[in-house]
């Protein structure tokens, strides 16, 4: 019953149906361009969110990441242990003021705050989820330590050289465009101060030409509400042109013992992570098709689940074919010669 009351987000719920409407028409297979998507990325993303953000919640959790994973480990567990490497690549210490960006509903920043005592500000330009996570921040005892703001990473209201440190969990995957993004980063960073990322990427395997790897990065986007996925290159490039000293960069996929796609293959079975079983997800698709009709959840929530589910599948075929991957990480310093 959760899950149907807060489809749509902040969305009037009478206008989930055109929202999902407006939403498909900025993708490739709805007649969309990468031009539109990248002009209007504020509006497609934010109509992404309020869509998707109790599905993901219902079916993942707090933390709308992947994970790196271990044999023996649950989804949670691994999904912990990701955040906690973070902290550590970035030498948190306790006191120190760190900045979330693209903070979704806060998992990972209560989690880092409470690993690393340190503040963390969750920047968000998604209303709902900013609510969302105001709530779970109070339930959690954080909320004296850890805030929120509601803004967009492309232009920042805060002060240059105020943070200690900043991190991304595939988040700046939807900027329009990364030198801009990863630019607003470097100037709110502190000089000799450092940004680590977990950013989704093509990989070198990526064939632009390849119609059925065309087809597998378009559903990502459309399933994910992405203007264009860049290639680890062309972060790496952006990264550098912002002004940043890269310390290391890896695509850590390849360093995962257990596929990072696997809670989404359909061949996978986990009671820990039943929701997202074949199984699970039947039994959400008829719930939501049976609280649809019956007028408990907005019109459109099927629409929803079904182009998120195209995304899954699409996610597991990128992993497969090692075409994509949601975990090109990077750990970048600004040097301490630059004050702006
Ligand atoms: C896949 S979610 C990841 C959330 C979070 N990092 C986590 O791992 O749980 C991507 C997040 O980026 C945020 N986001 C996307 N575009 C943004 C923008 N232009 N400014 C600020 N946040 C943005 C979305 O609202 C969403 O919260």
């Amino acid at each position: 019953m959760d899950l149907a009351s807060s489809i749509g987000g902040k969305i009037q719920k009478g206008e989930v149906l055109s929202a999902v409407d407006k939403y498909e028409k900025y993708h490739v297979s709805y007649g969309g361009q990468e031009e539109e998507r990248k002009s209007n990325y504020s509006d497609m993303v934010n109509k992404y969110y309020d869509l998707a953000t109790s599905f993901y919640e219902f079916g993942w959790g707090e933390s709308f990441h992947f994970a790196t994973r271990w044999v023996g480990e649950s989804l949670k567990e691994s999904i912990k242990r990701h955040e906690h490497f973070l902290a550590l690549q970035l030498g948190l210490t306790p006191g120190q003021k760190v900045l979330d960006v693209g903070c979704g509903i806060g998992g990972p920043l209560r989690e880092i705050s409470r690993f690393s005592s340190t503040s963390v500000t969750g920047l968000n330009n998604n209303e709902y989820q900013i609510t969302r996570g105001k709530e779970l921040n109070r339930l959690a005892g954080v909320d004296k330590t850890c805030n929120f703001l509601k803004a967009d990473f492309m232009k920042m209201p805060l002060p240059d050289n105020s943070f200690d440190a900043v991190y991304a969990i595939e988040a700046t995957c939807h900027a329009p465009d990364a030198y801009g993004c990863y630019k607003e980063i470097y100037r709110v960073l502190k000089p000799g101060q450092c940004f680590a990322a977990y950013e989704w990427c093509m990989t070198d395997s990526f064939d632009p030409n390849n119609q059925e790897h065309q087809k597998i990065k378009a559903e990502i986007e459309i399933g994910d509400g992405l203007p264009d996925i860049r290639l680890t290159t062309e972060c790496l490039e952006a990264l550098k042109q912002a002004g940043f000293e890269v310390i290391w960069e890896k695509d850590l996929a390849s360093d995962s013992p257990v596929p990072w796609y696997l809670p989404l293959d359909k061949s996978h079975f986990s009671l820990s992570s039943f929701r997202l079983t074949t199984v699970g997800r039947l039994f959400t698709r008829n719930l939501v098709k049976a609280l649809e009709f019956v007028g408990l959840a907005p019109k459109g929530s099927q629409r929803v689940q079904d182009f998120l589910e195209r995304a899954a599948e699409s996610l597991v075929e990128g992993g497969k074919r090692e075409i994509f991957t949601p975990m090109y990480f990077f750990l970048a310093r600004k040097p301490e010669s630059d004050s702006n």
